[in-house]
């Protein structure tokens, strides 16, 4: 084998391994958890961002849910001050939402919000559901006030 060679097909696996972990990551759903419903406030832990056993990785969402709720609510985390709390249901026709990553999906016809929430394609041709978010005390409140 020549140098040449070697090099070239170093850099292939490289390359591949690279785009196999970027889709896996990509394509990763999250699992819902719980919150605690505190009069009009959906409640969670701040820990619940953390990557399992490290603390000081945070996961970039996760998806909360609550019994009195239809569809579940996700939470982007851009920072340790400023988060974002989607309802995960389709401004077109009310289908559940999926989220990959920092981008939502629609199943039944193929919307897309980002972490904000905003179109990105439709046919849903309205934002979604946003609530107000509060981090206090390792809390992180959702305000329901108006569901
Ligand atoms: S219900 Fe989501 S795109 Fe139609």
């Amino acid at each position: 084998m020549n140098r040449k060679y070697f090099l070239k097909q170093c850099g292939l696996a490289c390359l591949s391994s690279s785009i196999a972990t970027a889709l896996f990551n990509s394509c990763v759903t999250q699992k819902a958890i719980s919150g605690q419903l505190v009069n009009t406030d959906l409640v969670i832990p701040l820990d619940s961002f953390l990557v399992k056993n490290k603390t000081t990785d945070y996961k970039k969402y996760i998806i909360v849910e609550h019994k009195q709720l239809q569809h579940p609510i996700y939470v982007f985390r851009f920072s340790e001050n400023e988060y974002s709390a989607l309802l995960m249901r389709c401004t077109h026709q009310g289908a559940e939402l999926q989220a990959f990553g920092d981008v939502l999906e629609c199943p039944a016809h193929g919307s897309e919000f980002n972490n904000r929430g905003i179109v990105q394609n439709g046919p849903a041709n309205k934002n979604l559901r946003t609530f107000p978010v509060i981090s206090t005390n390792n809390e992180l409140k959702i305000s329901l006030k108006n569901v």
